[in-house]
């Protein structure tokens, strides 16, 4: 088994008895100048500049639309460009997508690929912050050897409903886990001297009527969820912008929603750079008021906002000349902070071979199992034949669509068409990558394995019969533009893998979704493991695990409902509307995919587990759960209350071989549902005991108060928990908390 990339600071907890940090730009950050002299230095420049340019700086297009004879040499073709000025040395800002990896889906030039990460909600089921920062100090690497030093990378926003379509992208349905990940995710990018944008600000956390629905939720309810997994990654990762989203928050537009960007992003959080609008999110020049100081992708805007549109009112003065400083201010800020004005830009030669590696890791890292009836994974020695089935399993692992999709190293080896859906236009149904059926046949050396890509579910259980083991490749698409009408696996595969299982008991499910999934077959099947989308080693990864070269060590970052039922909108909120009319294409734009609507979310700050605690519900698959190949035991749990919580706890490894294991601490408040406050992932030897010590962030022991608009801590007892899940306690015992109010 390859080591474990190990961490010793997770969370809101400080893990003391680990070991020292192994991740990446911590060295390059010390090197970086000082908030202070960054600013000063874009003081200095911005008095030098005329107004031409400081407009220049604070609009662009996508590359794609620039005309050939007036791209840049150096201009590679990703999402955004926005112009440099030469004379103060200020460089121009070529931006890509996104979190996976380089996403080439703009680039028409055939043949360009990059390495592909595993999906986010892979990527979350680490929940090893080190992994994170490895896996962004490779992409950023990536974008810089391309030619970018803008990164669209740190999407964070929380899962509410397993059908939306970008959930694959982000890292899960709790705001301490996703936090502390984006954190090290954009610290990772930034490490190249680039900036990393943390997206999408906010409550876009779903795709139907992304550009016309207005999210509406208390202030405390989303400043305890959505915008604490903002404020822990910007706490953390310090990235150089914001990408503000489509969808309106209060009924504003969020990328002129001057509570968002200006009242929390920067008087309550002290965000220092610049806010970036998403593409055709910015609907008015008055943005600029209410804190946007760029518009990234104004290809995709009715109009020209911040340029074409923001002179005249210049000019007149219905915008005020301070307004434009403020924005280029801002944006010279990051361009500073980050040194991106010293970092060359120009292609470089990539490593493939090693970035590889990560992206490998991760996803050994990123795959949970599920279940294991009857231990039949590992797979026994005495196996001796294995049919593989589905999934197109032969060809490759897929992929989620829209703008963060990979083409990874070696190219997509096929391709689907999209039927006309809102996601047709720029999403594309592809796998590529590693090949389960290689990887395994290469795994399982000695074991005749063979595929059947499982369109004849008859023909699927007769071989399934006559093999000693089944392992059936299940898939579910999931895109950008599009939400999921279910939980039910693509096609007719609930079916294929209820007659094979049916056939021989000894199967195994490989699910390779973007999303929770129903398993209406589980009780048939001995083995779950879900490898979500994979990323360019996946199939590696998974044939690690099935063979038992590694020992899986993934937990579950989202909940998996038994049914929609359980949710807490069991009607995906705008599914039932009509398409969206003409008019409604003009005034909301190109991402219009229905009429406008309101959302609201019943669950209001407790999403995903804390929901199903609060509701006591039980769901298929908890939060946090994830199997091993060995055991781990628990002991020893003591708690010090006071101002903070501290909780140390000794986990020792029981069983039989080496692994990773994922100690979770949560706190339940009086009346609340419980809190994840923390974990670690100690690798541990057979037999080895470790003690971990860890502090919550008192945020999660608060409430946000509104009347004072502090972080409130009521004093008294609290119930604390180390557990396997956020529904497997194993140790619980009580803290007393003192009062305490802090800053929001
Ligand atoms: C997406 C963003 C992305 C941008 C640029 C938009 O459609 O919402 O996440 O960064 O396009 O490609």
């Amino acid at each position: 088994m390859q080591p474990m990339i190990r961490l010793t600071c997770t969370a809101a907890l400080i893990a003391l008895g680990s070991t020292a940090l192994t991740g990446a730009g911590a060295s390059a950050q010390e090197r970086r100048p000082s908030a202070d002299e960054a600013q000063m230095r874009a003081e200095r420049t911005l008095a030098q500049m005329t107004q031409d340019e400081k407009v220049q700086l604070i609009h662009g297009t996508m590359a794609v639309v620039v005309p050939k004879p007036r791209r840049p040499r150096d201009m590679p073709m990703g999402a955004g460009v926005i112009a440099g000025v030469e004379r103060l040395g200020i460089p121009p800002q070529y931006a890509t997508d996104a979190s996976l990896g380089i996403s080439n889906i703009m680039d028409m030039r055939k043949g360009d690929v990059a390495t592909a990460l595993p999906s986010g909600l892979s990527l979350a089921s680490t929940w090893n912050p080190a992994l994170l920062r490895a896996g962004g100090r490779m992409i950023g690497s990536e974008a810089l050897a391309k030619g970018f030093n803008v990164m669209l990378a740190g999407g964070v926003n929380l899962v509410r409903d397993p059908r939306a379509g970008r959930n694959f992208e982000y890292l899960g349905e709790d705001p301490l886990l996703g936090g502390v990940l984006v954190g090290a995710q954009i610290e990772g990018i930034q490490s190249n001297g680039i900036i990393a944008t943390i997206k999408h600000f906010a409550l876009n956390n779903q795709e139907t009527g992304r550009a016309t629905a207005s999210v509406n939720m208390g202030e405390a309810a989303m400043r305890e969820s959505d915008l604490l997994a903002f404020q822990i990654g910007i706490e953390r990762g310090d990235p150089g912008s914001v990408m503000c989203s489509y969808n309106k928050v209060g009924g504003i537009y969020a990328c002129e929603n001057s509570f968002m960007l200006n009242d929390v992003l920067r008087r309550d959080w002290g965000f220092k750079g610049y806010v970036m609008s998403d593409w055709g999110a910015v609907h008015s020049t008055e943005a600029l008021l209410a804190g946007l100081d760029q518009q990234s992708g104004e290809t995709v805007d009715a109009k020209r906002w911040l340029s074409t549109e923001l002179r005249p009112k210049l000019a007149d003065g219905r915008i005020p000349a301070a307004a434009l400083d403020t924005a280029v201010k801002r944006i010279l800020w990051a361009i500073y902070a980050k040194e991106l004005d010293k970092t060359p830009l120009g292609p470089k030669p990539i490593d493939y071979a090693k970035n590889a590696e990560v992206a490998l890791q991760a996803a050994r890292e990123g795959t949970v199992l599920l279940r294991n009836e009857g231990a039949l994974l590992p797979l026994a020695k005495t196996v001796r034949s294995v049919v593989v089935i589905g999934g197109k399993a032969n060809l490759g692992v897929p992929s989620g669509g829209g703008s963060s999709q990979v083409v990874p190293v070696g190219g997509f080896r096929v391709i689907e068409k999209l039927s006309d859906g809102a996601a047709a236009v720029f999403s594309r149904r592809a796998w590529g990558g590693s090949v389960p059926l290689a990887a395994l046949q290469g795994a399982l050396g000695g074991v005749q394995v063979t595929y059947l890509d499982g369109s004849d579910a008859q023909a699927a259980a007769v071989a399934a019969k006559a093999a000693d083991v089944a392992i059936v490749f299940a898939t579910k698409f999931s895109t950008e533009a599009e939400d999921q009408a279910d939980l039910v696996l693509d096609g007719a595969q609930d079916a294929l893998i209820d007659m094979v299982a049916s056939a021989n008991p000894r199967t195994v499910v490989v699910l390779e979704t973007g999303n929770p999934v129903a398993m209406p077959w589980l009780g048939k099947v001995p083995v779950v493991l879900s490898a979500w989308y994979s990323g360019q080693r996946g199939a590696d990864a998974i044939a690690d695990i099935i063979a038992g070269t590694v020992n899986p060590s993934g937990r579950l970052p989202v909940t998996f409902p038994a049914s929609v039922a359980q949710l807490p909108n069991p009607k995906l909120p705008g599914a039932d509307l009509p398409p969206p009319s003409k008019e409604d294409k003009i005034r909301y734009g190109v991402n219009t995919n229905s009429p406008p609507f309101n959302i609201t979310y019943p669950e209001g700050s407790d999403a995903g587990y804390r929901w199903f605690d609060r509701t006591g519900q039980k769901p298929l698959f908890a939060f946090g759960h994830g199997l091993s190949y060995t055991m781990f035991r628990y002991s020893r749990l003591k708690v010090k209350g006071g101002r903070t919580l501290r909780a140390s706890f000794t986990v020792t490894n029981t069983g039989g071989r080496e692994g990773a294991d994922v100690p979770q601490v949560y706190v339940t408040l009086p009346g609340k549902a419980r809190r994840l406050v923390g974990w670690d992932k100690p690798m541990l030897k057979r037999g080895e005991s470790r003690t971990i010590t860890v502090m919550a962030d008192p945020r999660l022991l608060a409430d946000f108060d509104m009347p004072s608009q502090r972080w409130v801590v009521k004093p008294g007892k609290v119930k604390v928990e180390l557990a396997r899940s956020a529904t497997e306690p194993v140790l619980s015992t009580q803290a007393t908390l003192s009062a305490q109010k802090l800053k929001p």
